[in-house]
Formats: C-alpha cells, sequence, structure tokens
C-alpha cells in the first residue's frame, strides 16, 4: 500500500461560516476525521492578502464582490495536518459551487451559492505551504502529539 503523506492545509471559515453560526459544525467535521489542528485564530483579512490569496481571480469580474464578502466580517483561519490532509479536506469541503456539491460535504449540505461557500482549503501542496505562512507566524504554529493518532492511523501508517 502506499504511504500517505504527512501534509499541513489552510482552512478559511469564511464570513458566512461565522455569521450562520456554523463554525462548530464545520469545525467538528475536520476533527472527527481525525486531523489535528496546528493552528487557529480569528481575523479581518487586509485588501492585501484578499489579492495574495486570490491573485488567480483578481481579474475575474467577480473579484470585487468575492473581495467584500469575504471581508464581510471576520473569518477564523486553521492550520490542520494529517495523512493527505489537503486531499482529504478538499472532499470534505466538496466542490466550488454549493449547489453542485454532493450531499454529505460541507458546501453540499449548508451552501447553496458559488461564492458564499463557507470555506476555503488549501488545493495542493504548494499552495498549502504558502498559505499557510501567509496567514501565520512560525509562533502561531503548533507542533504537538495526539493520543489517538494511534487509533486513527494504523502502526505502519507513517
Ligand atoms: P476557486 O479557487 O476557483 O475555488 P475553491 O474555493 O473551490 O478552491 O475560487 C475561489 C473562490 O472564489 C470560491 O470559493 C468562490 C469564488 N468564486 C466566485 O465567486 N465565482 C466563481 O465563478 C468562482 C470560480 C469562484
Amino acid at each position: 500500500m502506499e504511504k500517505a503523506q504527512e501534509e499541513k492545509t489552510l482552512i478559511i471559515m469564511k464570513p458566512d461560516a461565522i455569521q450562520r453560526s456554523l463554525f462548530g459544525e464545520i469545525l467538528q467535521r475536520f476533527e472527527r476525521k481525525g486531523l489535528k489542528i496546528i493552528g487557529v485564530k480569528m481575523a479581518k483579512i487586509s485588501d492585501v492578502l484578499i489579492e495574495e490569496h486570490y491573485s488567480h481571480l483578481t481579474e475575474k469580474p467577480f473579484f470585487n464582490t468575492l473581495k467584500n464578502y469575504m471581508q464581510s466580517s471576520p473569518v477564523v483561519l486553521i492550520a490542520l495536518a494529517g495523512a493527505n490532509a489537503i486531499s482529504a479536506t478538499r472532499l470534505i469541503v466538496g466542490p466550488t459551487k454549493g449547489y453542485e456539491a454532493d450531499a454529505g460535504s460541507i458546501r453540499g449540505d449548508y451552501s447553496l451559492s458559488g461564492q458564499s461557500n463557507l470555506v476555503h482549503a488549501s488545493d495542493a501542496p504548494e499552495t498549502a505551504e504558502v498559505e499557510i505562512k501567509r496567514f501565520f507566524a512560525e509562533e502561531e504554529l503548533f507542533d504537538y502529539q495526539k493520543p489517538d493518532y494511534k487509533l486513527v492511523y494504523s502502526e505502519d501508517h507513517f
């Protein structure tokens, strides 16, 4: 069996997750999967950071509404670690458009929008690394043991 990669990924609980009181529900899905929270904080995202984070979208016609939405309330930034954490969280989150996402995914269960879709999750190892550095200082990230790893993973997992 191919060994899983230990990965870190960035999750943003977007303003609608906070405003709709879905923060706890969404966080619980990641926790229950077995992912380890290695950083968490609330912040209002600045113009500079939004433009950096969505630099692949700045030329799109929807960029201004996306920016307004992302700055409409504080967000919660979360760094998670675990086996194949990037693809695992993308599956839990679901595809961009909530109205197309499968039931059982966060967007499939709680979003009907292509923009107000509750959660950001990094999409590749290179972007995850840059995104975590963008939003977390080194001292805001924690490396610690979790006893339930022995139950979540098999002995030969890593
Ligand atoms: P993208 O990185 O393509 O998707 P994802 O969040 O699934 O990784 O787009 C970033 C965000 O931009 C997306 O979550 C919502 C917003 N967006 C729109 O508002 N309209 C659109 O047509 C697209 C593609 C994205």
